[in-house]
């Protein structure tokens, strides 16, 4: 029995008007995503697959369609709105990590709690701390961004991801800078999140990698060509 969709998007499209003309990255993708799928997004460059996800995310307003979160309509979102729901609902992991130089990991994971207020001062650290352990980086808790490698920097931005609790995890090409020992270990950590009941949304243009996700969608020109489990 199928159940209701954590994720629905609508004939969405998505527009980019500039000087050299407008460019229609997203021509009416409508796509239904389940709570707890590991969902890949594959295709090539310029497909459209950073838009798709940074429309899905509030990261970037749609230019028509409907996109619906667990009944929220965040296509009506402005970028406040959209910020505020993105806190508590969605943890985003980028190719280049991001974490900032100079805090502590620790101080890194703690930052999206400092700013969205649903745990206390004291649950801040526990929670970082356990997140951290949950990537297997606790032991260097204390030490910068630049003491550790890149595989385990993308594992401390996994843990930051979490920070709030989100039903929802979003990666843009997450190991697009890493080597494939390296990216063995981080697909593990999307693959045991999943499992545990995150929806996991991964972007990628490596076949090894997207065959780690339950279910694969190919984007070409800004239209979904192929949709299946794997
Ligand atoms: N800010 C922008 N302004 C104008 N055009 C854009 C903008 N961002 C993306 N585009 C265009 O929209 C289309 C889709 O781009 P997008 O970044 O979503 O592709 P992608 O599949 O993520 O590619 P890549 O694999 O290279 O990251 C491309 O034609 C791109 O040039
Ligand atoms: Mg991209």
């Amino acid at each position: 029995m199928q159940t209701q969709p954590l994720i629905t998007l609508k004939n969405v499209t998505k527009e980019y008007r500039g000087l050299a003309g407008t460019v229609v990255a997203l021509k009416g993708i409508s796509l239904d995503v389940q709570q707890g799928e590991f969902l890949v997004i594959t295709g090539k460059s310029g497909a459209g697959k950073t838009t798709l996800v940074n429309v899905l995310a509030g990261l970037d307003r749609t230019t028509d369609g409907e996109i619906w979160v667990d009944g929220a309509p965040v296509h009506r979102f402005g970028p406040e709105k959209a910020a505020q729901w993105r806190g508590r609902t969605v943890g985003v992991v980028f190719q280049t990590f991001e974490l900032l130089p100079t805090l502590s990991l620790v101080q890194n994971v703690m930052l999206p709690m400092d700013f969205a207020h649903r745990y206390t001062r004291r649950q801040r650290r526990e929670r970082a701390m356990q997140l951290l352990e949950q990537v297997e980086i606790a032991a260097h808790a204390r030490k910068p961004p630049t003491a550790i490698s890149g595989g385990q920097q993308q594992r401390v931005a996994i843990a930051r991801a979490l920070a709030n609790d989100p039903p929802i995890l979003i990666a843009d090409e997450p190991t697009g800078s890493l080597d494939s020992a390296t990216t063995a270990t981080v697909l593990d950590v999307f693959s045991a999140l999943a499992a545990a009941g995150k929806t996991v949304i991964l972007v990628t243009h490596d076949k090894d990698v997207a065959a780690r996700g339950s279910r694969v969608i190919t984007l070409a020109d800004g239209e979904i060509i192929t949709n299946h489990d794997s």
